[in-house]
């Protein structure tokens, strides 16, 4: 299939993006998505009709509308675990039964999300000032994503995300918190990461050394529940999970408590809200009229058509800081596999590398690259029509400016004749050819630019869920299981067989010459 779309794209060689607009006063109309007040503009790529049909078919043709049905009705897609893929039942708020195994899991699921409202109302009227969320990978980067996104709805205790195994990451965050009026929330859907383990040993012992009781001052979000019990953590102050529940598609139940704490329960609602309209569309919109679709296509096309490796995230929205690294986990984890479902080799590029930081940071930092390097990368622009502070409209007005400037440049460049103006007077001559020569930007780039109203919490449920169905339909049409992780395994095995040789309490035979010598260098500067 992607023999036929790379001989279409053949065809497409030498066409400019902006000669399509001038053939076409149509085009950013009809190469666009809109959805509950969001849009979802990608005219300013290669793709046009022909090019948007095949990829259409590909989808089709991939069962995209079966395998999409089979998630939401609860069948066991998770082949290599077992497992239901059921995230989309933490955000079904109105809930309509949706069955494993024959059993609805909906009543549980609202218990749960009463019992977590509870709390979060408990904790938001008590004396705690300092919520500290110790989870790591998918049980920190969307919780601490979304409250960093919901600050200006942030009026609970001040949350903080500890997740490295560094004793940096806990010891700063200690400095900042007093023990009397600290919770700690443990958020680890297996209740075994060794990252997480270990930052929740210190938390405890932090209590105990400042003399301050640890009853009461723990919270454990786990699917683990028999685990955080032995912990020490009592019943009522564990919120359970299943096991359908992805570590990284898991914000929305109870790996989501800091964020509810922190913003408040009918602000969690709204964010689910938003993650349970974009389902409802992914579920019934046209494919060319279906959001989470259309992004997918169109990275797929970068990707795995044009051979395009990576894709920038650039929010032009300071708050969604965070969104990057939450993608990397989402995308690259889910969608980074190189065996197709049958075990068979993936016979294309795997999903992309996905990268990014918030515009207009960016620009002065990495954007050289994308307008003038030898690669292209795809670039993904985000931005809201308004922002959270009317006082500072005109700043408002820059980043949207820069937002729009940098997708129209990346797509007009400037030939050399342009930039021969651009020098003309300053030099002459084979000097002024060189000089010109710097400054010319092929253009051509393909960038995708969402616009949404502003950055409220049922926009960020939006957005959310609309890459977590992005992910869900590159993953089908590569035919790999985008919801297990065998690959982060084998270094978590390794890292558990040095641990003694790092503290000396075995010696280094049979690694091999670089662990060893590494190993000798830190024995030596260790004190
Ligand atoms: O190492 C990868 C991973 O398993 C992620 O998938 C997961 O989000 C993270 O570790 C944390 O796992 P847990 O929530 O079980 O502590």
């Amino acid at each position: 299939m992607w023999d036929d779309l790379k001989s279409l794209a053949a065809t497409r060689d030498g066409t400019r993006i902006d000669a399509l607009f001038a053939q076409d006063a149509a085009r950013a109309e009809t190469f666009s998505v809109r959805h509950d007040g969001m849009l979802f503009d990608y005219s300013k790529t290669l793709i046009d009709a022909d090019i948007r049909a095949a990829l259409i078919a590909v989808a089709e043709g991939a069962g995209l509308a079966e395998r999409r049905d089979a998630m939401f009705s609860g069948a066991k897609i998770n082949e290599t675990e077992g497992r239901a893929v059921l995230h989309t039942a933490l955000r079904n708020l109105d809930g309509a039964p949706v069955e494993v195994d024959g059993a609805d899991v909906m009543p549980e699921v609202l218990d749960t999300l009463s019992r977590m409202e509870a709390l979060a109302d408990e904790i938001r009227s008590s004396e705690i000032t300092d919520v500290v969320n110790i989870g790591i990978g998918g049980s920190d980067l969307g919780p601490k994503m979304g409250y960093i996104a919901l600050s200006p709805y942030a009026d609970g205790p001040r949350c903080h995300f500890v997740s490295n195994v560094d004793g940096a990451d806990i010891a700063d965050t200690l400095k900042l918190c007093k023990p009397e009026t600290t919770l700690f929330v443990i958020a680890s859907k297996t209740f075994t990461t060794i990252e997480t383990m270990t930052n929740a040993k210190s938390a405890w012992a932090w209590l105990e050394e400042k003399g301050v009781s640890t009853e009461g001052k723990f919270v454990a979000l786990s699917s683990n529940k028999a685990a955080a019990g032995e912990w020490g953590i009592p019943e009522a102050r564990v919120f359970g999970f299943e096991d359908w529940v992805g570590g990284r598609y898991s914000m929305w139940g109870p790996i989501g408590l800091s964020l509810m704490i922190g913003v408040g329960p009918a602000n969690f609602r709204a964010f689910l809200k938003g993650g349970m309209e974009m389902d409802t569309h992914f579920r019934t919109a046209p494919l060319e009229q279906n959001m989470p679709v259309m992004l997918a296509l169109v990275g797929m096309w970068h990707n795995q058509v044009l051979g395009q490796a990576t894709r920038a995230v650039l929010p032009y929205d300071n708050r969604l800081s965070r969104l990057p690294a939450y993608l990397q986990q989402l995308e690259m984890e889910s969608n980074g596999k190189g065996v197709s479902m049958d075990g068979a080799n993936l016979a294309c590029n795997s999903g992309p590398v996905v990268w990014g930081e918030p515009g207009t940071n960016g620009q002065h930092a990495f954007y050289q690259l994308i307008h003038q390097g030898t690669r292209v990368v795809p670039c993904e622009f985000m931005v809201a029509a308004q922002g959270h502070e009317p006082e500072l409209a005109h700043h408002h007005s820059l980043l949207i400016a820069n937002c729009l400037a940098q997708s129209e440049a990346l797509m007009r460049g400037r030939d050399l004749d342009e930039a021969r103006g651009k020098v003309a007077g300053k030099f002459g001559g084979d000097e002024l050819e060189r000089q010109a020569r710097h400054r010319v930007f092929p253009g051509n780039r393909p960038s995708t630019t969402l616009v949404y109203p502003k950055l409220d919490p049922e926009t960020l449920g939006r957005i959310v869920a609309l890459y977590e169905h992005r992910v869900f339909v590159e993953g089908v049409i590569l035919n790999i299981n985008s919801f297990d992780q065998w690959g982060v395994e084998l270094g978590k095995e390794l890292a558990t067989a040095l641990g003694p040789m790092v503290t000396g309490e075995q010696a280094a035979d049979g690694k091999d010459g670089s662990t060893r010598q590494l190993l000798a260098f830190v024995h030596k500067n260790a004190r």
